[in-house]
């Protein structure tokens, strides 16, 4: 926990961290994640057309937290960035970055490595190496030249169990993070180089998710889907009824294009495809559906509101494998606690029975 404590001294180990969700985590569940000595990241995406706004909130809400207001460096959060959207991210985010200075800038999806490495450069540039560099990746590949390529402080090992958008083929995190350790673990001493810690994403949704992904080699966890159900998440009342209601994600979730393709966020890496909750849209498309067809219901349904979600709803419903363990409405400060609490418990009760 040393190195996380140092660059997030608000936080409590072990280290439990809300996902940049895009247009769903914003200033509130990262300011109260944040508050309750998690750390909270705002989900950008491919878009800052109001990340200044978001932050400006963060700001305000940290000066009324006994917690946070001590901060001074950095702003308590972290910001996520969808890579693929290109040069113009990069330099429309710049200035924000330098402003406000994320305790984390989160990156994802790259069309190519380099520029992962340009990110890394220019961010550590105008925040003064402020801001400490999370790589999301899933497979040890990428994890392997990531770190070559850009040493960032934290790897985020991404697996296969993971709602939204993920790398259509990769392991679940009981392989994929001892591997990857083993991995960039060989690499830091090859090179007489820092290894970057490990932060644990993919179907972790409680203390004892996490208690597991801690005994695999991460020093702290990312949920995304557990807090679909915090109600300062930005999700509609029926996207939200649509996860409490799913149950035994591995049949009732699955990874693919079918969303993207009918809302037209077709941007995204071949590689990589949207977990979701799976509904008629779904259904139909495997059914031989045409996509023009489909296209025409998805945009009936996108008018009846929260009804158009559910199982034989057709809106897109993002959520990871283990949606069945999302069963009440919680705050997110409530859920930060209990995660970490519950891990605390789960690895003293296992470590009695050794
Ligand atoms: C609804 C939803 C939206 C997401 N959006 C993003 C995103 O915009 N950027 C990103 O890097 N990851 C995104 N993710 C993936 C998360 O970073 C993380 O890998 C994932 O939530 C972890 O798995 P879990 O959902 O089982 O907790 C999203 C996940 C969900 C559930």
């Amino acid at each position: 926990m040393d190195e996380l404590k140092q660059d997030y001294p608000w936080t409590h180990s072990p280290l439990v961290a809300a996902a940049p969700m895009r247009l769903i985590a914003l200033s509130q569940l990262a300011s109260e994640v944040s508050k309750a000595g998690g750390l909270g990241f705002v989900g950008a995406g491919n878009d800052v057309s109001t990340l200044e706004s978001e932050l400006e909130a963060v700001r305000k809400m940290q000066k009324d937290s006994s917690i946070l207001s001590a901060v001074e460096d950095v702003l308590p959060v972290g910001v996520g960035f969808l890579l693929w959207a290109g040069e113009k991210l990069l330099q429309q985010s710049l200035p924000l970055l330098e402003r406000y200075k994320p305790a984390a800038v989160w990156l994802f999806a790259p069309n190519h490595s380099e520029q992962l490495a340009q990110w890394t450069k220019e961010t550590r540039r105008v925040t003064q190496g402020k801001s400490k560099i999370w790589i999301q990746i899933g497979t040890v590949a990428d994890a392997v030249e990531a770190t070559k390529l850009c040493q960032p402080e934290v790897l985020v090992v991404q697996g296969s169990d993971a709602g939204g958008h993920g790398l259509e083929k990769c392991a679940g995190l009981v392989t994929l993070l001892p591997e990857v350790e083993d991995a960039i673990s060989a690499l830091a001493t090859e090179q007489g180089s820092r290894r970057p810690v490990l932060i644990a994403a993919g179907g972790i949704m409680d203390g004892r998710g996490t208690a597991a992904a801690i005994t695999l080699g991460a020093s702290g966890v990312v949920l995304g889907t557990r807090y679909l159900a915090a109600p300062e998440a930005n999700i509609a009342r029926g996207y939200r009824d649509a996860v409490l209601g799913a149950a035994d994600g591995g049949v009732t979730t699955a990874r693919g294009k079918v969303y993207d393709t009918l809302r037209g966020t077709t941007d995204w890496p071949q590689a990589i495809g949207g977990r979701s909750v799976l509904n008629a849209s779904w259904y139909d498309h495997g059914r031989g559906m045409s996509l023009e067809e489909n296209k025409r219901l998805y945009n009936d349904a996108l008018q009846k509101g929260d009804e158009g979600w559910g199982e034989t709803g057709r809106l897109t419903t993002y959520a990871g494998t283990g949606v069945g363990l999302v069963k009440e409405i919680k705050s997110a400060a409530a859920i930060t606690e209990e995660v970490r609490d519950g891990a605390t418990h789960v690895l003293k009760r296992a470590s009695s029975k050794v």
